[in-house]
């Protein structure tokens, strides 16, 4: 059997158990979604947002790209977050990045991606400017502590954004920042959740 018939021949076993397990399970999905989460992570293919928190179909909107950024001027994201932060009220938007990342990776090196070069450059800038704490560790630390500091950035970038900062006008939405160790498949809170623009510096808090 070629390899992508697997994939919908498993989708087949999995409907059955579901369907075992709760009959009712597809007609309420069908119905519509309530997620309480958003979640932007890595589009690493061994980072799943519901395998690894353990969620339902439903529980989580999900958005993905390489080395989970949070860019100002992506469409794409932007949109996913309006959706999820205005339309559908997620409570909590989480940012979750994981060791070993090669988006990271390649950002922290001289290597010539390609366009990738240009979706990676931010992270340079991340690099570049906690240096003077990075240059003290060894290349596996100093690995590790940029898949941190990367997420931080996101956090921060989520919380400068006009979606964010108005919503907190009205309601509010918690953002934190996590990172996923693929060696022990456990999810690490770095404990920097944002519910504001307090932390900013002040020409980030936009009159809206
Ligand atoms: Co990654």
């Amino acid at each position: 059997m070629k390899d992508y018939n697997k994939l919908i021949e498993q989708n087949a076993e999995v409907v059955r158990k579901k369907l075992e397990s709760n009959s009712s399970f597809y007609d309420e999905l069908a119905k519509g979604q309530q997620p309480n989460f958003l979640w932007i992570g890595c589009s690493d293919s061994r980072v799943p947002a519901n395998e690894v928190t353990g969620t339902e179909a439903g529980d989580i909107f999900v958005h993905r790209n390489i080395a989970n950024l949070v860019n100002n001027t992506d469409l794409n994201l932007m949109s996913v977050i309006a959706y999820a932060v205005g339309v559908l009220k997620v409570d909590h938007v989480i940012v979750c990045g994981h060791y070993g990342c090669g988006g990271v990776q390649a950002a922290m090196s001289n290597a010539d991606v390609g366009i990738i070069n240009k979706w990676i450059r931010d992270i340079k800038n991340t690099y570049a400017r906690n240096w003077d704490e990075l240059k003290e560790l060894d290349d596996k630390a100093r690995f590790n502590r940029m898949v941190e500091l990367n997420v931080e950035e996101q956090v921060n970038n989520l919380a400068k954004s006009t979606i964010l900062q108005k919503e907190w006008k009205e309601r509010s939405v918690e953002i934190h920042g996590w990172v996923y160790d693929l060696g022990s498949g456990r999810i690490k809170d770095l404990g920097v959740d944002v519910s504001g623009t307090d932390h900013l510096p002040d020409v980030f808090k936009l009159d809206v």
